[in-house]
């Protein structure tokens, strides 16, 4: 980690009519960090992701992505940023129709003016760099397993070679061995590619598999930003009882924690 926060969120509101989602949010990502997002369901996660994506506009507040406010930019700083940052969306969200080597060469259609051939070639090498066979290019996503359409998204975010990658829920609906394995891929591209990762989870295993640090997104507010283990004894209600859950539980056991480290209670002020 740099230090450099590379995304601002500042006094974010969101409401939809009457339901507020988020009242007063404040986070920092920073360069080369690996930062979880976690909340209940609906607590506004994919939401505020959209929001940094600027899919969507918060009711009130300021985001500011590396440096530019992304609220104020030229289509040349939007297409810019568009380039430096891969999403893979909840749901994987590719183009069903079409195959795997067309769908992860997609965002090069748009905005790379290259010759299909080294468009072929790029896609063809992202796909093997997330661990799919190259007999797998040819497929379309239904005859994928959900795990493998979890990659091609992947690599279809990676394909531009960005400086960001957001992910909403990457192992969700994967099997315990295929979501570890997802896990370890992440941290490896990240290490490897350099890149500061926004990750949206409800997954345990993940968060201690691969975040440098945890956002809690509960009461409309962050509540909470730390390294996975700090959040263990935090006092926060949702904090407390995601954690000391029977799936915290199972966590923290592959972390060599107890359930008695975690019944005997901590400081809870981090
Ligand atoms: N376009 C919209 N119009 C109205 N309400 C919306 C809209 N988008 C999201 N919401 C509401 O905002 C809240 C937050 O939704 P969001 O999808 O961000 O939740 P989440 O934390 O990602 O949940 P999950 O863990 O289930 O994915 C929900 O109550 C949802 O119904
Ligand atoms: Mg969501």
């Amino acid at each position: 980690m740099s230090g450099e926060a590379v995304i601002e969120v500042r006094g974010v509101r969101t409401a939809f009519g009457d339901h507020v989602v988020h009242d007063g949010i404040d986070l920092d990502v920073y360069e080369g960090e690996i930062l979880g997002l976690v909340g209940g369901s609906g607590s506004g996660k994919s939401v505020l992701l959209n929001e940094i994506l600027h899919l969507i506009s918060p009711t009130e507040g300021d985001i500011t992505v590396f440096g530019h406010d992304i609220s104020d930019m030229t289509s040349d700083e939007r297409d810019e940023l568009d380039r430096r940052r891969g999403v893979l969306f909840q749901g994987g969200a590719l183009f069903s129709q079409l195959t795997v080597l067309e769908n992860v060469k997609a965002p090069l259609r748009r905005h790379a003016d290259l010759p299909n051939a080294i468009m072929d070639e790029i896609a063809r090498m992202k796909i093997a760099m997330v661990g799919l066979g190259q007999e797998a290019a040819g497929k379309q996503p239904f005859d994928l397993s959900g795990g493998m359409r979890k990659r091609v998204g992947l690599a279809r975010a990676l394909v531009m070679d960005p400086d960001i990658l957001f992910l909403d829920e990457p192992t969700a609906g994967l099997d315990p061995i295929g979501a570890a394995e997802f896990d370890h891929l992440i941290k490896q591209l990240s290490d490897i590619l350099n890149l500061t990762v926004l990750m949206v989870t409800h997954d345990l295993d993940s968060l201690f598999a691969v975040c440098d640090r945890v956002a809690v997104l509960a009461d409309k507010k962050i509540v909470a930003v730390a390294p996975p283990r700090e959040l263990i004894h935090h006092k926060h209600p949702w904090i407390h009882e995601y954690f000391s859950g029977p799936r915290g539980r199972a966590a923290l056991a592959g972390e060599g924690e107890t359930a008695q480290t975690l019944s005997s209670g901590g400081t809870g002020d981090s």
